[in-house]
Formats: C-alpha cells, sequence, structure tokens
C-alpha cells in the first residue's frame, strides 16, 4: 500500500522571513497529515530551507527544488548534496518542466542527480510531463516514456523503488487549467506500466507517483480517488497556510 503524499513546492516564492511565518503556523496541519497517514512536505528555495526547517513541525519534509550532482569543486552558483545533508535536508525535487525549460535541465542530468541522492540515502521527486503541443498531437505517452527511461537509467530495482515521481503536465501548470482527473491517471497509469516494465511489477506498485498542474482544495479529492494517482505536487495552492490546510483535508 502506497502512502499519500502532498508536496508544496515553492518555487521562487517567499523571502526567509515570509517562508519561516509559514513554518510556525503550519505546525497542527502537518500533525493532521501525519496522524491520517499522509505524508507531507514543502520545497522552499535554498536560502529557505534553513528556516523552514529549524521552525515547522519536525515531521514535515522539507525538500530542495534541486542539487548538484558533484560533491564539491568549481560549479559557481551550485549546491551539493552534502550541504543540504547537514541541514537536514534528504528530499530534492529533480527535473521541473521549468527548470527544463529554463535552465537546460535534461532527464539524463537527472539521472545523475538521481543516483547521486540515492547513494546519500535521500530521496529525489522526478517530474515528468508534456508541453501542451505534444498533448494536442497525442503524444504524451511516448514523450513520458521517453523521460521515464532517462531518468531511471541504471538504477536497480531497489533504487527504482525509493524514487518518487510527479506527472505534470506543461500546460496544466499555473494556468488554472488542470487535467481531468481521467487525463491524470491515464497517464500516472501509463507511467507505472513503463515502470513494470523496466523493474517489474512488485516494484512499480511501490513507486508513488504524484500529479501536479493546478491543484486546489477544491479538486485535490478528485486526483485521490484514482488508483494509481498517490499524491499531489502543488505549486500557488501551496503557498498559504490556509490553502495548504485546504489540499490536507482534501486529502483526508
Ligand atoms: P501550480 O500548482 O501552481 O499549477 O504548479 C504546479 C507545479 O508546477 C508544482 O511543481
Amino acid at each position: 500500500m502506497r502512502k499519500k503524499l502532498l508536496l508544496g513546492n515553492w518555487k521562487m516564492n517567499k523571502t526567509p522571513s515570509e517562508a519561516k511565518a509559514f513554518a510556525l503556523a503550519a505546525g497542527e496541519m502537518v500533525d493532521l497529515a501525519v496522524e491520517h497517514g499522509i505524508d507531507v512536505g514543502v520545497a522552499p528555495t535554498f536560502v529557505c530551507l534553513e528556516a523552514v526547517k529549524s521552525n515547522i513541525n519536525p515531521k514535515c519534509i522539507v525538500a530542495a527544488q534541486n542539487v548538484n550532482e558533484h560533491e564539491k569543486g568549481a560549479y559557481t552558483g551550485e549546491i551539493s548534496i552534502a550541504m543540504l545533508k547537514e541541514i537536514g535536508i534528504d528530499w530534492v525535487i529533480l527535473g521541473h518542466s521549468e527548470r527544463r525549460e529554463y535552465n537546460g535541465e535534461t532527464s539524463v542530468a537527472c539521472n545523475a542527480k538521481i543516483k547521486a541522492l540515492l547513494a546519500n540515502d535521500m530521496t529525489p521527486v522526478y517530474c515528468c510531463g508534456e508541453s501542451e503541443k505534444t498533448f494536442d498531437e497525442g503524444k504524451t505517452k511516448d514523450f513520458v516514456r521517453h523521460q521515464i527511461e532517462e531518468g531511471f537509467a541504471g538504477l536497480s530495482q531497489e533504487e527504482a523503488a525509493k524514487v518518487v515521481v510527479a506527472y505534470e503536465p506543461i500546460w496544466a501548470i499555473g494556468t488554472g487549467k488542470s487535467a481531468s482527473k481521467e487525463i491524470a491517471e491515464d497517464t500516472v497509469g501509463y507511467i507505472r506500466l513503463v515502470l513494470e516494465g523496466l523493474f517489474g511489477g512488485a516494484i512499480a506498485e511501490q513507486i508513488r507517483i504524484l500529479y501536479g498542474g493546478s491543484v486546489k482544495p477544491e479538486n485535490v479529492s478528485a486526483y485521490m480517488s484514482m488508483p494509481d494517482i498517490d499524491g499531489a505536487l502543488v505549486g500557488g495552492a501551496s503557498l498559504e497556510p490556509d490553502s495548504f490546510l485546504g489540499l490536507i483535508k482534501g486529502m483526508l
């Protein structure tokens, strides 16, 4: 039985003091989620990680939005795994479509990061998802299969089971035009099939797959009612405590 997971991706929002205010306000709602068997977390920017980690309910997952796969050295502007670990961060979002679009992040690059994270007992949240053009052309499954195959290349079964996947159709991100629960389930179920082909049914059944793209307190329960969707990766609606609580309540 896969555990439900709600993850807020704050993207480039909140200063450290704003992030701290959220952390202080979120204590009870994290308990509510955990009491109902739901894993819950937020992904602030790098400069807000410590403020959140040191002020939020310790049961809350705190994730970074990226990491560099190299151990250390001449990589100006980058953040290493050891730096995150030292401040208690052990989850990292990878391959978000915004990083793919604006920072040239590829699935092959994500694969190296996934391997480095797993080697350090950390949890990667690997994002995939197609553009509106790809969706309109009916090529979503081919596109996403490719992203999954490249992202998971060379992983053992044991390693693959530890990766969280987030399916986020780009056309649904920040647009208010969320994918219907049927469309989301169709692709998420297909991703599970691809994973089954790569790692076998028992492993594919363990891998958590989230949906993301205009998830709100009002529609999160619809996604949660679908058999292959294990949770949500949420942008805009994760930024305010009231709305975050609404998301948790919608998942109960
Ligand atoms: P929105 O929930 O704002 O559409 O963003 C989704 C997302 O990109 C989460 O990673």
